[in-house]
């Protein structure tokens, strides 16, 4: 089959290293992509968001199925559009229409969905200016910190987690009144502060039955001990050791299947990924927030993890029979340490020469901000997070040292990353 995955990060590299693998894929093309996917497909020219020039190219490459990594298309309707139009509409989209991209793409609509279909997660309220006057109330009847979520997508900036009552007050002005992240905050989730350990669950659907993939940690935060300013993510850890089966047994019972079931009785015929967002508070889940694709970092450490042929698992997303397909996992764990431009996540530099690429071994390394010089054909910096590095083990520890071990050996001005990846899940 010949494939489109689009998307240019770590997630989509993941992806398509994977794919490379499966004979049923005879051609991989990533639109845009980056220098890593270039050694396993050919890249592509086109913006996530020109769904015109996607259907060109679908059209002309005769491809058999598109894999959606970003949620920006996906909210923005590229599979609808598929769906539209006569041309396109037979080719599988993996990734959900926009009403199921709602979940991701309205913090309203995900919470009153968890609302209607019991799903735990913590007590909320949504204001916008017609009923701003009646926040001030609500937020007295909750313990600090305050959670504020601007509705819309605000490229994961839109959470405000605020100690005092005032600044939270003054903050909701800002974000609804002045549009402080534009027109996605002109709606607000406020929420109850839940207080635990978070971890990233995945399934994937044809919107009938699920398979549930190994879970996630990320860490967030650019500084070591999750300090400083939140970043796209400094890496991943799959398994999560206190997601254990009882945990994830109550993950699948009160909130998997209530939520394909909640689909389903919306009539949202959801095809892709379900990333939950989950916090464990006493023992229990509780959903932080949902999103319609797979998680980037998490992708560096799950997709790895994967044995079976994930484009065998996408077949049967699009012909709506995933139940009859096998899934199996490396029980090993899989760690992925991000190796960032100095000065990210605030400004930095670009087009740094990345050396010591050919040294690395024992290791998958996963492109996210690179591209290739067109005359030289140096590999270069071109973003923020630059190369993820995911490594095996048969403890966390042997998984960790190994990508240690090379990330010392990658170099490029102004490399950075965090130390202290697994360091809170090991005691
Ligand atoms: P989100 O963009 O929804 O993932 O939120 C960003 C981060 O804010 C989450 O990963 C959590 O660390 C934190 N967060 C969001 N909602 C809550 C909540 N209700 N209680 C505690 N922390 C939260
Ligand atoms: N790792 C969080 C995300 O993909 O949004």
């Amino acid at each position: 089959m010949k494939v489109l995955i689009i998307g240019s990060g770590g997630r989509e590299h993941a992806f398509a290293w994977k794919l490379s693998q499966s004979p049923l894929v005879t051609q991989l093309y990533i639109a845009p992509g980056n220098a890593g996917t270039s050694e396993v497909g050919e890249n592509i020219k086109i913006d996530v968001n020109d769904f015109k020039a996607i259907k060109e190219f679908v059209l002309a490459k005769d491809i058999q199925m598109v894999i959606v990594g970003p949620e920006v298309p996906l909210v923005k309707g590229i599979h609808d559009f598929f769906l539209a139009d006569t041309e396109l509409m037979d080719i599988p989209v993996i990734g959900p229409t926009t009403k199921g991209a709602l979940l991701e793409g309205s913090k309203d609509f995900a919470k009153n969905f968890m609302h209607k279909y019991g799903i735990p997660t913590a007590g909320y309220q949504t204001f916008d200016n017609q009923n701003i006057d009646k926040a001030p109330e609500f937020l007295k009847t909750l313990n600090p910190p305050y959670v504020l979520k601007a509705d819309g997508l605000a490229a994961g900036k839109g959470v405000l987690i605020i100690d005092s009552y005032d600044e939270a007050v003054a903050e909701l002005e800002e974000m609804i009144i002045n549009e402080k992240f534009g027109s996605a905050s002109q709606k607000v989730v406020i929420e109850e502060f839940l207080s635990g350990i978070e971890c990233s669950v995945f399934v994937l659907t044809d919107g009938q039955s699920y398979k549930i993939l190994p879970s996630a940690k990320d860490y967030k935060r650019i500084g070591e001990r999750d300090t400083g300013l939140n970043t796209g993510g400094m890496g991943s850890i799959s398994p999560v050791p206190f997601a254990d089966e009882a945990f994830m047994k109550k993950v699948e019972k009160r909130i998997i299947i209530p939520t394909i079931e909640g689909l389903k009785s919306e009539g949202i015929i959801y095809k892709g990924f379900i990333f939950f967002g989950l916090i464990k508070v006493d023992g229990d889940p509780f959903v932080i927030e949902y999103n319609v694709r797979m998680g980037d970092p998490e992708a560096e450490s799950v997709i790895p993890r994967i044995k079976s042929d994930l484009m065998e698992l996408f077949i049967g997303i699009g012909n709506g029979n995933l139940q009859d397909k096998d899934i199996t996992f490396d029980d090993r764990f899989c760690t992925s340490i991000f190796l960032v431009s100095g000065g990210y996540p605030g400004s930095y530099p670009k087009n740094k020469l990345i050396s010591g690429l050919g040294k690395t071994n024992d290791c998958i390394l996963f492109h996210a901000g690179t591209k290739i010089h067109p005359e030289s054909n140096e590999i270069l910096t071109n973003g923020g997070r630059v190369i993820a590095i995911s490594s095996f083990g048969r403890t966390m520890k042997e998984a960790l040292d190994i990508s240690y071990k090379n990330a010392s050996k990658i170099s490029f001005d102004g490399k950075y990353y965090r130390k202290d990846l697994g360091k809170d899940l090991m005691n």
